[in-house]
């Protein structure tokens, strides 16, 4: 059985107070779920945020990391410096970093490589934009994504780690892939991966991301192949981000 996942997605719209009343907030009012619950502030707020979640169900992860282990990449987090923060997870390969930072197939491939070998747990983010959707390209499209990345990392690292779909048409537009839209992608990435090793496929959770609202998160986790979400816009308020991790069973 594959325990849900919810994972708030902070991006760049929060200050340092803002951060801190949010987590706090969450912490205030977190009811235990089957759910693990997550937290992905702007690198700079990590360490503080780190601090006021100890000793609470709630868990930290970062919004990216670098694509090189150590060295002269002005700017660059890398996959160590987050661990020092006890992050557990990190996102790679996020549908807006393809889309605005021009990442490439391969670094998101060595982002995940750097981030399991320092037992930080990826969470691969495959996407597509609306234009790759209505020409019938979003199984090649997906499949390239994954393919570069078991190909550089294998498939025996995926144990250790997660998956994401979030479709760029629907991300902070308030169009919502259909429940039945977001499970044939997922139902596609599982086979993909099963197709490789079906028990990892059997227990890899594969979150969707894309306007998740309370009002939609029960369509989207009734899927089969939906294990949880990675909400953006609805996670920077305590309230819906709690209504929506309350959506999982106790
Ligand atoms: P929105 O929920 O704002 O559409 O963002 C989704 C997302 O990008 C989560 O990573």
């Amino acid at each position: 059985m594959r325990r849900g996942l919810v994972i708030g997605n902070w991006k760049m719209s929060v200050n340092r107070q803002s951060a801190i009343e949010l987590v706090d907030a969450i912490i205030a009012n977190l009811a235990v779920t089957s759910a693990e619950v997550v937290v992905c502030p702007p690198y700079l707020y990590i360490p503080e945020v780190s601090q006021h979640i100890k000793n609470t169900d709630l868990v930290i992860g970062a919004q990216n990391v670098a694509a090189h282990e150590t060295g002269a990449y002005t700017g660059e987090i890398s996959a160590r410096m987050l661990k020092e923060f006890n992050c557990k997870y990190a996102i790679v390969g996020h549908s807006e970093c393809r889309a605005y930072s021009d990442y490439t197939n391969i670094s998101v491939a060595k982002r995940f490589c750097l981030a399991v070998a320092e037992g930080i747990i990826p969470i691969l983010s495959t996407t597509e934009t609306l234009a790759e959707r209505e020409s019938g390209k979003t199984f090649d499209v997906i499949a390239e994504q994954l393919n570069a990345v078991i190909d550089m990392a294998g498939i025996e690292s995926f144990k250790n780690a997660v998956l994401s779909y979030e479709p760029l048409w629907a991300i902070g537009t308030g169009k919502t892939a259909t429940g039945e839209q977001a499970q044939e992608v997922h139902g596609f990435i599982r086979q993909l991966i099963a197709d490789k090793n079906p028990d990892i496929a059997h227990n890899i959770q594969i979150l969707y991301g894309g306007s998740v609202k309370p009002d939609n998160v029960q369509d989207l986790l009734k899927m089969p192949d939906i294990d949880g979400v990675l909400v953006g816009g609805a996670s920077l308020s305590a309230d819906s981000f709690l209504k929506i991790y309350s959506s999982f069973q106790k």
